[in-house]
């Protein structure tokens, strides 16, 4: 979706950057309180364990305020990277000091398009694609290719060719439970692609934004850790999905070569990320049950998946979808009706769910949309579910 533009002056490159429909229809859902919303990509807020939380709140205020109340190092405070290296990153390169804490993955992903793209850069992402990657990349005008994404990963033939005809700089790929497919790579992809991206020489910014949502608490070796080219390729982490996006902290592992510039564009972007929030997130890290913790969030979020499916089939057998491993989507498709009309009938009744065609640079998956089961209630989702129906049964009778 293109922004709207001011009239007066602005930077030639912000014609290129496109507003979120998401955050749009978001906007109406707080507008409209009876708005049923499957459009957001919103993490339970249930499952952070607020008690424990409010403690560390207090003890990061009377003991720990002359580090939390301050600037701090832009790479990140060293205590949370540390934790970061030695739970949430699989990479053998792995230290504390080639992880960069960001103000979420998504700054990550802009700092990543700053430093390297260009109107002659050569980007290659999944159809479809994470919006907000669209988003953050765009300003910098690279020439977008896309390869369509299949169950298990990119289809490879396809992949091969692009990368045999083109000068391919970047990959940006989100392999586990992507949004919005939910598609997750298999093991035999992720292995051929990362030997392929080595022998081809390409970056990969690989966004690990949603690895811990399996909902059999398996994690999938990231693409990056089978990679030789320890020098081209990024990992992206986020709290958002495992703790809250409240904090909206998440963090990138860089390539040390690429070390002092990414931490010289935060700088200029923000100094640092949020040190009160990351004092917080250390000292809950030291306190809650890790793995436990993450099952109780993998176990609730397949259990929504289950009615979330349950309903679609009872009410709209017509849907199409195949069912996820994990995250937080369905990726559904609601055959012979126009999206368009489709997408505005649900908001005039009241209920809201984001068009395939966002999340692709050529507007294509016209019969898709993205269906998130993480926030609704059982009631409200199937009151949802209800609607969409009588606006499918309308339309198509
Ligand atoms: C694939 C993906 N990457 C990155 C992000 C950004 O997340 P955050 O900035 O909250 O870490 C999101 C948010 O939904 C996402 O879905």
């Amino acid at each position: 979706m293109k922004t709207e533009m001011p009239t007066i002056f602005s930077a030639k490159r912000t014609s290129f950057v496109r507003t979120s429909v998401i955050r749009e229809i978001l906007k109406l859902t707080v507008e409209n309180s009876d708005m049923l919303s499957f459009a957001g990509g919103l993490p339970n807020p249930h499952l952070l364990p607020k008690d424990i939380l409010s403690s560390v709140m207090e003890s990061v205020v009377k003991d720990h305020s002359a580090t939390a109340l301050q600037y701090g190092d832009s790479s990140g405070y060293q205590a949370l990277r540390t934790q970061i290296a030695e739970k949430l990153t699989d990479v053998y390169w792995i230290s504390p000091d080639s992880i960069s804490v960001t103000h979420g993955s998504q700054q990550g992903l802009d700092i990543l398009g700053k430093m390297f793209m260009d109107s002659d850069t050569n980007v290659l992402l999944e159809d479809p694609v994470y919006l907000g990657a669209l988003q953050a990349f765009s300003p910098y005008q690279p020439n977008f290719f896309s390869v369509p994404m299949e169950p298990d990963g990119p289809n490879f033939y396809l992949l091969e060719e692009i990368l045999s005809q083109n000068k391919i700089h970047i990959f940006y790929a989100n392999p586990s439970y992507q949004n919005p497919s939910t598609y997750t790579w298999s093991l035999e992809k992720r292995k051929r692609i990362a030997s392929i991206l080595d022998e081809k020489e390409v970056i990969l910014i690989e966004d690990e934004a949603y690895r811990y949502l399996d909902f059999d608490g398996k994690v999938y070796p990231s693409v990056s850790s089978f990679r030789k080219r320890i020098d081209l390729t990024f990992v992206l982490g986020s709290f958002s999905k495992i703790l809250s996006p409240g904090f909206r902290l998440g963090w990138v592992v860089v390539p040390e070569v690429y070390r002092s510039l990414f931490t010289a564009i935060k700088q200029g972007n923000d100094l640092n990320s949020n040190q009160f929030s990351q004092v917080v997130v250390s000292k809950l890290l030291e306190r809650i049950d890790w793995k436990e913790h993450l099952r109780s969030i993998q176990t609730f979020y397949s259990e929504k998946q289950k009615i979330l499916v349950s309903l679609l089939k009872e009410y709209i057998p017509e849907a199409k979808f195949s069912l996820p491993e994990g995250g937080m989507f369905l990726w559904v498709e609601y055959p012979k009706v126009s999206q368009k009309e489709l997408m505005a009938g649900c908001l005039t009744n009241g209920v809201a769910m984001v068009p395939g065609s966002e999340f692709s640079p050529e507007s294509k998956f016209s019969a898709n949309f993205r269906m998130n089961f993480s926030f609704l209630g059982k009631e409200e989702m199937e009151e949802g579910v209800r609607r969409i129906a009588k606006v499918y049964r309308d339309i198509n009778t």
